[in-house]
């Protein structure tokens, strides 16, 4: 089988310049591998670098595999939540760099067949890891209209998350809801009018609300980001690009907190942490102009880096 590529690393050249291995002997984490592209890249221009690439997806950890077999003997591939992995690492060398690129790659929207995008018409699945908890056509066609409405406002920030979730329930009372296509339409027809004419489809936040919740992404990552901080080795690196404001938020209040020893996010004893790290980008970095115009899917794209300093 071919091995199509269809992922564009986002930010490569910030990721390079601020995740640089303090010696050559490093070891790199990279804990939402996808198709490898990032790890590609740092394989490439470390030659003594070792790297542990982990995803829940198994499809997509197969192509990472695949494209990555000229550096096999310095890669190992793990199949697994990076939240998980973190809390059980059994590795005795600590990573000197851990890098997580959030969310999904352009391998989900236009290849798996899961049900991620409302331009398709496909079932409404949205698991990443395929034997794993709630899909997105259970939540649509189970969830009371209440939870549905705060789901979509609390993963979607969405502001129409009300007349959304009465309309699921209204069609759903008709006919089962099974495709992505038709949860599409439902959306657009319960949004005002002008809302329908916009350049962003008005399904937009209800898709990823569902995503989120399917995966309890901001869960994994804010467990993700407390196991990381406690396993990165001394001097080393951890890097975060996340796709959307709660992410971000969540990226952003844990390295502040952490820096200063405060428990809030990072659910450590007061102090242990302060003094032991710095934040390295004291405010997001973003993709530049030639980036965004090559690659549109990294517009949105934001990148902090913490670093263990002692
Ligand atoms: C944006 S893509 C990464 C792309 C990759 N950096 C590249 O250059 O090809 C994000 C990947 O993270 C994976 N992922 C999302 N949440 C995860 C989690 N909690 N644990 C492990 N992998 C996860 C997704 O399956 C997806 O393949």
């Amino acid at each position: 089988m071919m091995n199509t590529i269809v992922h564009i690393p986002v930010m490569l050249k910030e990721i390079i310049a601020y995740l640089k291995p303090d010696s050559e002997f490093s070891l790199m984490v990279d804990g939402t591998i996808g198709e490898g592209g990032h790890a590609e890249a740092f394989l490439k221009l470390y030659p003594e670098l070792f790297l542990i690439g982990i995803d829940r997806d198994s499809e997509i950890l197969e192509k990472a595999r695949e494209r990555l077999k000229p550096y096999s003997n310095r890669v190992e591939f793990i199949n697994a939540n990076f939240a998980e992995f973190f809390e059980n690492i059994y590795s005795d060398k600590k990573p000197d760099i851990i890098l997580l690129d959030l969310g999904l790659s352009m391998y989900h929207f236009q290849r798996s067949g899961r049900g991620f995008t409302f331009l398709n018409d496909e079932p409404l699945d949205m698991r990443l890891a395929a034997n794993s908890g709630l899909t997105a056509s259970y939540i649509v066609n189970n969830y009371t209209k209440k939870d549905l409405a705060d789901l979509l406002f609390k993963y979607g920030e969405e502001r129409f998350a009300r007349r959304i979730a009465d309309k699921i329930v209204y069609r759903r009372n008709e006919e089962e809801i099974r495709t992505a296509i038709e949860l599409a339409d439902i959306v657009r027809s319960a949004v005002p009018p002008e809302y329908r004419r916009r350049r962003i489809h008005p399904a937009t936040k209800t898709f990823q609300a569902l995503r989120i919740a399917v995966n309890d992404e901001l869960e994994n990552l804010a467990s993700g980001l407390r196991s990381a901080s406690k396993i990165i080795n001394r001097g080393g690196r951890i890097g975060v690009i996340s796709f959307h404001s709660l992410e971000d938020r969540i990226v952003k209040h844990f390295f502040k907190d952490t820096v200063k020893g405060s428990s809030e996010s990072t659910e450590m004893p007061n102090s242990e942490s302060r003094g032991v790290f710095e934040i390295i980008t004291k405010k997001p970095l973003k993709p530049d102009g030639d980036e965004i115009r090559q690659n549109p899917a990294s517009r949105s794209a934001l990148f902090r880096v913490l670093r263990r300093i002692k």
